[in-house]
């Protein structure tokens, strides 16, 4: 069964602030999106990695990127993950992993692939909400959130090949934020393994302060 891991990284990182594509910003020393390649790879369980870089910047993603193959992303997350996917036809199993989440540890992933193996047809990985959640009204105003059971939702996910090839041409200009909402909106079920607070999404200067930290402490 061949394994292949699509790693969306064709973002602008504007949040980030960085002026650079945010896969290429540097976690202590090392840049995102190998750190998020090599993570996979060192899992053992995933054959290949394609990265799906800013058609701009490509040279540069190869360039720390020796370890997968690169591939020019699209106008948005799921226009990338559509192109990253045309570039492995003969995956059974593909993982979806934001190079954003690059310090999500192997166990992660080996849960997510052998979830699949066993015959879920998609996989995220999900951990508790800690926080109190509430919702903006429109009119005004917050309401209050029963966080019982509500999950914070990671990468990467996992999928059958087909069903998530199917899930893509069937997108249109549905945007979902994650390749698990293109499932559910073809009526697919979605299975939970355990998530990890390591694999949390570097989007802001201080998640990128917390990540190089995390780093120095392992
Ligand atoms: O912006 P956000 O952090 O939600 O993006 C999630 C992931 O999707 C990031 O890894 C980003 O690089 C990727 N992305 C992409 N192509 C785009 C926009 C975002 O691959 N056009």
């Amino acid at each position: 069964m061949e394994v292949v891991a699509v790693v969306p990284a064709a973002g602008s990182g504007e949040r980030l602030g960085a002026g650079s594509p945010k896969a290429l910003v540097e976690v202590a020393g090392v840049a995102m999106v190998t750190r998020a390649v090599d993570g996979l790879l060192a899992s053992g369980v995933v054959d290949e990695v394609i990265v799906v870089a800013p058609p701009d910047h490509l040279e540069e993603m190869a360039a720390v990127t020796t370890t997968g193959r690169v591939v020019p992303g699209g106008h948005d997350r799921v226009a990338s993950v559509a192109l990253g996917l045309a570039e492995a036809p003969d995956a059974d199993v593909v993982l979806v992993h934001d190079a954003a989440r690059c310090l999500c540890p192997a166990a992660v992933v080996s849960a997510v692939v052998e979830a699949v193996r066993a015959g879920a047809p998609a996989v995220v990985p999900a951990i508790p909400v800690a926080d109190t959640v509430r919702r903006a009204r429109p009119e005004g105003g917050v309401e209050l959130v029963d966080r019982t059971g509500l999950l914070a939702v990671q990468t990467p996910q996992g999928f059958d090949a087909d069903l998530l090839r199917r899930a893509h041409a069937a997108a249109g200009e549905h945007r979902a934020t994650d390749d698990a909402g293109l499932v559910e909106a073809l009526g697919g079920r979605i299975v939970t393994v355990p998530g990890d607070p390591r694999a949390f999404k570097i989007t802001t200067p201080l998640d990128l302060a917390m990540a190089e930290a995390l780093v120095r402490a392992l």
